[in-house]
């Protein structure tokens, strides 16, 4: 593969313009004014007080003191790289977004992957989702696909995501992340809330202790909708799989590198891209006409359900190569803001509840975590598309707006950016009609039918490790009451998976399995859903 230094790589040019280097230069404040010493204040005498006027003194540790900004409130833990999307099929059947339709363009990107759970300076190789966002540096803009390397989630609200965290983080009086206690919540929750089976059955299997980021793969998870020249919608999920496979540690292998090298992940990427081993993954979609909306036996809709490959083939359209390390951590790593709302023409989102939620979520937290509403100037987030709007002012504004009026419409001098016309984004005009309620549709309501898939597709040896996990993780929570109440709906999936799990935790086994209704009372569903158990 050519080395990308010697391509045209817009996003490249548009950073290489604000990376400085120290080489050759005189140290200086941040007024440019050269400093004679930086190792002694000023003081009186040799052996006297400092004085306030020492003006380099005052500036250095002041800019120390505010060198931290608040970690993500989840996924704080990361690592990224940048590299580049080539296209092989073109969706111009499906999409007018250019990069996803044009196969001689090569779009830059900015992936970061991440944990969920642990705080920044966490270990890589705990048993946790791994977040895996990408930035597509479009010529119609920025687009994020900010997903993980499991295909569901925990919830299928987002009005219940920060229950929800609260629960996996540690808890407040002890802020200890592994303490028996920590168990004590995310059990509760768990118990409490069975749409959250599917995603644990992934969490307690090795898809949750990826071998290297290299090594797993990626899901858009939502739903989403493509839409066409013509305005006709096709649902779409969005898939990563990694050209090396798909790989995991082993419990007590990812145990103790945790210890003997928490960064083991973050320089395993770092390593590949310094050595040229350039991690690849393959882009994929699966494409559900919208008039199969509702075909399924689950709803489209539900962030706790995949599109089984059987009944939707992944089709493989795309390649991802990360091939360069970012220059700073800090600026390109630490400050890049994935949003979920960030779309090109072509591209449109689903009623998805959780996928909502999550439009209003990451804008709001990136206002206060990289401080106000202009850090989408900062390089790493910058599209190299040009950006022109009547935004202005604002904590770091780094543009320098020219022109007398900033409103629409003007007819002063300096001109006013048009609106609309080709190649600007329309929402799919999707009716909708309703009462206003605060009630989740009854299609939404089988918790446990895609848990026993899971578990009925994996080999001896992975519900080995999976009953193993169970054990082990449950078996930290000190409240008898919670460990019934899921080994309960671990009876709901499978009865020999909660008959094994109960008996290394000391819980009673169900005598038989449950009632395999699945919690479903439509008779249409249920009818659905034994066909499923019959699979
Ligand atoms: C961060 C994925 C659900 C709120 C992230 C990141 C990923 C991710 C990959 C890290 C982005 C980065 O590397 O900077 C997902 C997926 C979800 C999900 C796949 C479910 C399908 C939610 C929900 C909410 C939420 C429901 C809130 C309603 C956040 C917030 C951050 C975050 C606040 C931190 C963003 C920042 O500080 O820049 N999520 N998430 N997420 N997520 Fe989610």
């Amino acid at each position: 593969m050519a080395d990308p230094a010697d391509r045209a790589d817009p996003k490249q040019e548009q950073m290489d313009l604000r990376r400085v280097s120290p080489e050759g230069t005189k140290l200086t404040t941040d007024q440019g004014i050269r400093v004679d010493d930086t190792d002694n204040s000023l003081s009186v005498g040799e052996r006297g007080p400092s004085l306030l006027e020492d003006f380099h003194l005052r500036e250095k540790i002041t800019h120390f003191d505010h060198e931290r900004i608040p970690e993500r409130v989840v996924h704080a833990r990361g690592a990224g790289a940048y590299g580049e999307f080539t296209l092989h099929e073109s969706l111009a059947e499906y999409t007018t977004a250019e990069f996803l339709t044009d196969t001689s363009l090569t779009t830059p990107v900015f992936v970061r992957f991440s944990t969920v759970a642990g705080s920044r300076g966490s270990a890589d190789t705990v048993r946790d989702v791994r977040g895996f966002a990408t930035k597509f540096y479009t010529r119609q803009g920025n687009f994020d696909l900010v997903g993980n390397n499991m295909p569901v989630f925990f919830i299928q609200d987002g009005i219940k995501f920060p229950d929800f965290v609260h629960a996996v983080k540690p808890e407040p009086m002890s802020e200890i992340p592994q303490a028996s206690s920590a168990h004590d919540t995310l059990w509760d929750f768990v118990q409490l809330q069975p749409e959250t089976m599917h995603m644990m059955m992934w969490l307690m299997s090795d898809r949750a202790l990826p071998r290297s980021f290299a090594m797993m793969q990626g899901f858009g998870v939502h739903t989403f909708r493509l839409v066409n020249a013509e305005g006709r919608p096709t649902f779409v999920k969005f898939h990563w799989k990694p050209k090396l496979g798909t790989h995991s540690l082993a419990w007590d292998e990812s145990q103790k590198i945790a210890g003997k090298n928490p960064d083991f992940g973050r320089a395993d990427l770092w390593e590949r891209i310094e050595s040229g081993a350039f991690p690849e993954y393959e882009f994929g979609v699966q494409l559900v006409p919208a008039e199969d909306e509702h075909r399924f036996d689950f709803d489209l809709l539900d962030p706790t359900k995949i599109i089984p490959e059987e009944d939707v083939p992944v089709r493989p359209v795309g390649t991802l190569v990360l091939n360069r390390n970012p220059g700073n951590f800090f600026a390109e790593t630490e400050q890049v803001a994935f949003h979920l709302g960030n779309v090109v023409p072509g591209i449109d989102f689903s009623n998805d509840p959780l996928l909502q939620a999550r439009l209003f979520s990451y804008l709001d937290t990136q206002l206060i975590r990289l401080g106000g509403p202009n850090f989408p100037q900062i390089p790493v987030n910058r599209p190299v598309a040009p950006v022109h709007n009547h935004h202005r002012d604002g904590y770091h504004q780094m543009e320098v707006h020219q022109a007398q009026a900033a409103y629409h419409k003007n007819s002063l001098s300096g001109g006013c950016p048009a609106v609309g016309g080709e190649g600007s984004f329309t929402h799919y005009q999707e009716r909708v009609e309703g009462n206003k309620i605060r009630k989740r549709s009854e299609s939404f309501a089988d918790h446990y039918s895609q848990a026993t898939l899971f578990w009925n597709s994996m080999a001896d040896w992975e519900k080995e490790h999976i009953v193993g996990a169970f054990r082990f993780e449950l078996g930290k929570c000190d409240h008898m009451h919670i460990r019934e109440g899921v080994v309960g709906h671990l009876n709901h999936v499978d009865h020999d998976l909660a008959v094994r799990v109960a008996e290394g935790i000391g819980v009673s086994p169900p005598e038989a399995a449950a009632t395999p209704n699945h919690g479903r009372s439509s008779p249409a569903l249920s009818q659905a859903n034994s066909a499923a158990d019959s699979v």
